[in-house]
């Protein structure tokens, strides 16, 4: 019969078997591809990479080469859904780590951890229901990082649209700030009518409904987020318990078809706050997105 002390004695070893592994997990970077049948019949397919939620601090340097690495895909146009800060000074290291991919057309948007340092909260807190109310760290340097970015040629869709010409296909491409701090504004975007071989890509941090109905009235092609790690914390053969938003758990990360037969795809990032540098049953990713004519026969999604 067990005693009370290797009861104890084995639930600590669990315990700390299990938080070992989840650190080790947050450093496994995958990269997922996808196919996705969205561009005029004819047209000649588009590699988008879809990178988010880097949460880079100045010591992370593995992580920095594991995103530089992602250059070697050589991709048409990058897609960076934010979240790419976690400290004062990883401004230099979220664009070094970009810079190869800063000579490739690209669009971004803010995340509210671009805006506010991270802060030490409860664990559980990330399981529970949103309660609305956020506690915010010391202000980070976001303008930075956008006039690096900017400086380079991505275009900044916080709240904004941009006509782009990548290779032979003609984009439209509209952004909000982050709805998860209310930044988001959709009503100042101008959204125009395009002609039917125009991708109409949406771009947007945090994929609260209101941000995704919006995007979908609109009639938006692909719509790109981030924001739920893909639910961080997952249970093997079930998936996310949460999204850190009002979106449903079956959509915390990956390709979706919406309502109104647009897609969806939500990063599952590649990163954590440092405050909770953990993951289980979903390891960091970035996506590689194959856009295809409409007409192709041989996708999966
Ligand atoms: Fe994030």
């Amino acid at each position: 019969m067990p005693t009370l002390r290797s009861l104890l004695i084995a639930t600590a070893t669990v315990k700390v078997s299990v938080l070992a592994y989840a650190m080790w997990e947050a450093k496994q970077y995958r990269l997922r591809r996808v196919t996705v049948p969205v561009l005029a019949p004819g047209a000649e397919p588009l590699r988008v990479l879809h990178i988010s939620d880097l949460h880079l601090t100045p010591s992370q340097q593995g992580k920095a080469a594991w995103v530089r690495r992602l250059a070697a895909l050589r991709p048409d146009f990058v897609v960076n859904t934010g979240d790419n800060l976690a400290h004062p000074d990883a401004v230099d290291t979220a664009l070094s780590a970009l810079d190869p991919l800063l000579d490739t057309p690209g669009v971004f948007v803010n995340g509210s951890n671009d805006y506010y340092g991270p802060v030490w909260k409860n664990p559980a807190r990330y399981l529970l229901p949103d309660s609305g109310g956020r506690v915010f760290g010391d202000p980070l340097p976001w303008k930075d990082l956008c006039q690096g970015f900017t400086n380079r040629g991505w275009s900044d869709l916080n709240n904004r649209s941009v006509d782009m010409k990548v290779r032979s296909q003609q984009i439209l491409a509209v952004g909000t700030d982050d709805a998860h701090l209310d930044l988001d504004d959709y009503s100042e975007i101008s959204v125009p009518d395009t002609p039917a071989d125009v991708l109409r890509l949406g771009v947007t941090h945090a994929p609260y409904r209101r941000v995704i109905d919006a995007m979908s009235h609109d009639h938006l092609d692909v719509i790109f987020a981030g924001h739920t790690h893909g639910g961080q914390l997952c249970i093997p053969g079930l998936g996310a318990l949460v999204t850190n938003c009002d979106l449903p758990v079956s959509q915390a990360k990956g390709l979706h078809r919406r309502d109104d037969n647009g897609w969806l795809h939500v990063s599952a990032g590649l990163g954590t706050s440092p405050t909770a540098p953990v993951r289980f049953a979903c390891p960091p990713e970035a996506t590689l997105l194959t856009l295809v004519p409409l007409d192709h026969t041989d996708f999966l999604p």
